[in-house]
């Protein structure tokens, strides 16, 4: 009974709305763009992917967010707390170029010392372990 009634509706609303169904179709299609064309950052992906990133995302805690994430005037236009705000990069762009850790401004600046500024340096080791990901990160 109750199918029927909804089915009648239906075909009445049909008669009113000659394409009953497209707003919806055009909505859910409008969301599901939205919705890609936040995260496909394909680099976002490739962070979220590496079994790396969970020691990598502790050392970036330890050692860099409190100047890039953790208050609200980014040094450099960085925050390091997520892989899209990683993706993201700085203010003089992408900081990763993923596959290529040598040419990555970020591996660039911790190996020449230049970040962390203010001497809590970094290990060799857990340069190495930022170098790998980054090196076996998909472009
Ligand atoms: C004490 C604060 C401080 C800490 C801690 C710090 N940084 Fe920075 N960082 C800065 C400042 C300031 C700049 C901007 C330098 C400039 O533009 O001359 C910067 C810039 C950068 C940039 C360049 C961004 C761009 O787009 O130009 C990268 C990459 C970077 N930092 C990575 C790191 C990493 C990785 C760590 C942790 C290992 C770290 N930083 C820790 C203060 C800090």
């Amino acid at each position: 009974m109750n199918t029927y009634l909804s089915m009648k509706n239906y075909f009445k609303m049909k008669q009113v709305h000659p394409y009953p169904r497209l707003i919806p179709t055009l909505f859910i299609g409008l969301l599901l763009q939205f919705n890609w064309s936040c995260s496909q950052h394909p680099l976002v992906k490739s962070i979220e992917n590496s079994s790396q990133y969970t020691t990598v995302g502790t050392i970036f805690k330890s050692y860099c967010t409190r100047c890039h994430g953790e208050k609200d005037d980014l040094q450099g236009g960085l925050d390091l707390r997520s892989p899209s705000s990683i993706a993201e990069g700085g203010k003089s762009g992408p900081v990763i170029l993923p596959g290529n850790a040598k040419e990555s401004l970020l591996f660039e600046m911790i190996h020449e010392e230049e970040m962390p500024p203010d001497g809590g340096k970094l290990s060799p080791k857990q340069i190495k372990v930022i170098q790998d990901w980054i090196d076996g990160l998909e472009s």
